[in-house]
């Protein structure tokens, strides 16, 4: 058994939690929109098409913001597809997944989706094969309320109403050699100061988000950040992160160690975009947008598109990346919303990658039936008991010697407490395969009243850390409470099974 003593004070903050951090992404991919969220004439769509056994789903999982349309699949899409009568939509060539896009589904659409999934939107703009007037057109199409030729023609599609999105990302993944339209980080910068600008004379309110590394391994990660930031300082407000982590060669130990990796990237961005305010006196502080962040189990042939073509032409809609996650994921998954929170002074949104069917949380079958994956639990249950204040962490944790990072703590922690209901959140880890951990949580100005909740993710009877749920299995993994917390006073105890995640949720008094 190992030992963890961790001390929090309802008096040292982080700051408030930033709701937008329980993100999600909806990418024209594979069938994440198409047999994902949307499928005309499955049984439990609606008369938008929108499947209801999805976005039953969706409203569980507590998404707070959606990143729409891409991905590598913005860089070569013309917004202008996706309005207008359906009829007439063009079909197109997406070169990013190499698929065939019917068009079906555009900005409408998706405006109607997010608002009945009550969802805020983060839009994003082509910067790969188009520009300036791309994005400012569509800022008017989307915000305007009337009296011009593209926002009356807004009103003729179906929304006499703005769409009033906020969030915007100004390309993605511009760093990319395999994005189109890649470009240097001058070429980016400039751009994406001029789209910047171009956007806030239709819209001043809006808030923008500037293309980082698509990941820290990025050759031009670091001297990216600075070029795009100090052509870009004054228009935009977050720089993005991207990050996909997978378990390598049978490392374990590694693996369930990924969230260093995640946090040691936040903090050199950080540094990075502080560095630039300095460097240019601005007063302003930029924050970080995690707009795309996941396990991801990579493989060459499915990003290769030449290649997929070659092999199967071009077709609608194909599956693509549908990772099935296990145990072990839904662990590693809990130590990234950790991080993520930790660090929610800085980090203000983030979007795991991606909603449905690919990367995804939650997987639906054309035609059949929708279910959670693993790596459902954490991101519901955090997006659900996490608010009020993020609570700093000090943890002494045992620890263990993993190749990639060498010593890391066993136990993993992330806090929070809401003043108003008076309840404080735990987030646990356990990232030992082998050995229970046995939690001492000190609270200082605050005494606990009753445990409210305790839940700890579930192995199955027979099953082992490979289980994951899927079509024939069903939700094989889930969550079941977690016995014996005990909590009184100043004090709350635990005992974490091997290789856990765990929430425990408490109703206080301040002492
Ligand atoms: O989420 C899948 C893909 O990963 C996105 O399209 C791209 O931005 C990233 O490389």
């Amino acid at each position: 058994m190992s030992r963890a003593r961790i001390v929090i004070d309802r008096d040292f903050t982080v700051g408030e939690v930033p709701r937008r951090l329980f993100g999600s992404f909806v990418e024209h991919m594979g069938r994440c929109v198409y047999t994902g969220i949307y499928e005309p004439g499955h049984p439990e769509a609606d008369d938008s098409g929108f499947r209801q056994d999805v976005m039953k789903l969706v409203k569980e999982l507590g998404a707070t913001v959606v990143r729409y349309p891409g991905g590598n699949f913005v860089s070569g899409y013309n917004w202008e597809d996706g309005v207008g009568p359906v009829e007439t939509r063009p079909r197109r060539l997406d070169g990013a997944w190499h698929t065939l896009e019917t068009n079906a589904f555009g900005l409408h659409e998706f405006v109607d989706w997010s608002r009945q999934a009550g969802v805020e939107i983060m839009e994003a703009i082509n910067l790969g094969t188009r520009g300036v007037d791309a994005a400012r057109e569509l800022v008017e199409y989307a915000n305007h309320p009337g009296g011009t030729y593209l926002s009356d023609l807004r009103a003729k599609n179906g929304h006499k109403d703005p769409f009033d999105i906020k969030l915007w990302c100004l390309g993605n993944e511009m760093d990319g050699p395999w994005q189109i339209g890649h470009k240097t980080a001058d070429e980016y910068g400039r751009l994406a100061q001029e789209a910047a600008k171009a956007m806030r004379f239709v819209d001043p309110s809006l808030e923008l988000v500037a293309c980082g590394s698509s990941n820290s391994g990025m050759p031009t990660f670091g001297a990216w950040e600075q070029t795009v930031l100090t052509h870009t300082y004054d228009e935009v407000d977050y720089i993005s992160l991207h990050a996909y982590y997978q378990e390598q060669d049978g490392d374990a130990g590694s693996f369930l160690a990924s969230a260093r990796d995640m946090d040691h990237f936040i903090e050199s961005v950080v540094a990075t975009a502080d560095a630039v305010r300095a460097k240019g006196k601005h007063s302003k502080h930029i924050n970080l947008s995690f707009d795309e962040w996941n396990v991801w189990y990579t493989r060459p042939e499915d990003v290769d598109s030449p290649n997929q073509v070659g092999k199967h032409g071009w077709r609608e809609h194909p599956r693509v990346i549908e990772d099935e996650y296990n145990v072990t994921d839904a662990v590693v998954v809990g130590t990234f919303l950790n991080s993520l929170l930790r660090h929610g002074d800085r980090v203000k949104i983030a979007n795991q990658a991606q909603l449905v069917n690919v990367i995804a949380p939650i997987m639906s079958e054309e035609n059949g039936p929708a279910w959670r994956q693993t790596i459902f639990w954490p991101f519901a249950r955090m997006a659900e008991l996490a608010t009020g204040q993020i609570l700093q962490t000090r943890v002494e944790s045992d620890k263990y010697e993993n190749a990639r990072f060498g010593d890391t703590d066993l136990v993993d922690v992330s806090a929070t407490w809401n003043e108003e209901t008076g309840r404080a959140a735990f987030f646990f880890a356990n990232r030992s395969l082998e050995e229970a951990a046995d939690v001492e949580v000190a609270l200082r100005g605050l005494d606990a009243v009753r445990v409210t909740r305790a839940e700890v993710l579930e192995i199955p009877e027979g099953s082992d850390r490979f289980t994951t749920n899927n079509l024939e299995r069903g939700e094989h993994v889930g969550l079941k409470p977690l016995d014996d917390v005990k909590a009184s006073g100043g004090e709350l105890r635990l005992n974490l099974p091997a290789l856990s995640w765990a929430v425990v949720e408490i109703e206080t008094r301040t002492s």
